[in-house]
């Protein structure tokens, strides 16, 4: 039986009577632009993470677009991002005429750390995007410390990270602005695109509301020029019913991680890695579990074949992306994400993964670095 990298139908079948009652609250008020779903979604959204402010928005990438612009960042102004992430996490920043200055991340975490950060700053920087990549926080607590000594701005990219918490303290509310994504493929999805920037500040939380509309405020007064940056009221319905699911689904995402560890790590397959989880990390979402070997195409090839989902995340680092030429990255400058592209394959983790398809998908891994 064929593996999929991500069963979504399998989440959506049980909820599928509570998810067609939600649809259908909306259409009878016909309110499908912001309105009381939306910000019941805002509030929820608060009470799991703890943040003070939540501002619903059309996407993770709108979300990050939407601090960058109220964080004042604008042409001329430097932002470090790490190189090895989504193209969101950059291309935010060209967008807006900001340089992103992209810094290698960890060999073994996979994200950015201070010291690289701090290694980076220049007078023109003005903001930093720390990604945390996978599910798993960055270490934050000394970026926040360089952030305050050189009075920058701290946008977490927690796309992939709603509900992951570091020492304790959950991604997206440590730094200025925390920006979530409900892409599909995230650990809570809607059925499209969505986002959410979260903040502790309320003047902050103000602002983001006008930005999401334009910079309007009053109605058609404009003090800033914003964007349509606003969440659908369907898209809400959908998250409030997966939301109460989603620390049950982190569970089993993390029950899996576990499993996959244990079985490949008594097989001792030569050469492959696992995924590293930092002392700091109190809790892993594992929105993906990222495997490293130096077979990886070898093994992408042989899995494709098996029928078992997998997936480059991500086979070219930023710094080397064509659009980006013109900040002058090349090989060699960034050698840990550059190794982690040639050798990263992440495999099926969902929370609905049954022990006969994780027992597959090993068996099928098994088969293929056991004869290198
Ligand atoms: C790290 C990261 N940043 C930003 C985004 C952008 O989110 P969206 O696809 O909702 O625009 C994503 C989504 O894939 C992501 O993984």
């Amino acid at each position: 039986m064929p593996v999929p990298l991500l069963d979504l139908k399998a989440q959506y079948l049980p909820l599928k009577d509570e998810i067609a009652a939600a649809f259908t609250d909306v259409c009878e008020t016909q309110r499908f632009i912001m309105g009381p779903v939306v910000e019941g979604l805002e509030a929820d959204v608060c009470a799991y993470t703890g943040a003070s402010h939540a501002v619903g928005v059309s996407s993770g990438t709108d979300a990050l677009v939407a601090a960058l612009m109220v964080a004042g960042v604008r042409a001329g102004d430097e932002v470090i991002v790490p190189t090895y992430t989504f193209f969101a996490t950059a291309g935010s920043v060209y967008r807006l005429g900001a340089t992103p200055v992209f810094v290698d991340v960890e060999a073994d975490t996979l994200n950015v750390s201070a010291a690289a950060i701090e290694a980076a700053i220049t007078s023109k920087t003005r903001a930093i995007i720390p990604v945390h990549l996978f599910g798993q926080c960055a270490d934050m607590d000394p970026i926040m410390e360089l952030a305050s000594r050189h009075d920058l701005i701290v946008i977490e990219d927690a796309a992939q990270a709603i509900g992951a918490e570091y020492k304790g303290r959950q991604a997206g509310t440590m730094g200025h602005y925390g920006c979530f994504s409900f892409f599909p493929s995230k650990n809570l999805g809607c059925f499209g695109d969505g986002g959410m920037v979260v903040t502790n500040d309320t003047a902050t939380a103000t602002l983001l509301q006008q930005y999401r509309m334009h910079g309007s405020y009053p109605k058609y007064y404009h003090k800033h020029v914003g964007g349509n940056f606003r969440l659908d009221a369907l898209q809400a319905g959908i998250l409030r019913v997966k939301l109460p699911r989603l620390d049950a689904w982190h569970q089993g995402r993390v029950a899996n991680a576990a499993w996959y560890d244990e079985a490949f790590a008594e097989l001792d397959l030569q050469g492959l890695a696992l995924p590293t989880v930092a002392a700091t990390t109190t809790r892993h979402i594992f929105n993906q579990y990222n495997l490293r070997t130096p077979h990886r195409d070898r093994l992408q090839a042989h899995l494709k074949a098996a029928g078992v989902g997998c997936e480059i995340y991500y086979p070219l680092p930023l710094h080397l992306q064509e659009c980006f030429a013109e900040f002058g990255g090349k090989p060699g400058d960034c050698p840990n994400a550059e190794a982690a592209a040639a050798e990263s394959l992440a495999i099926p983790v969902y929370p609905e993964l049954t022990i006969e398809q994780r027992s597959e998908v090993v068996e099928a891994i098994r088969s293929c670095l056991a004869q290198v």
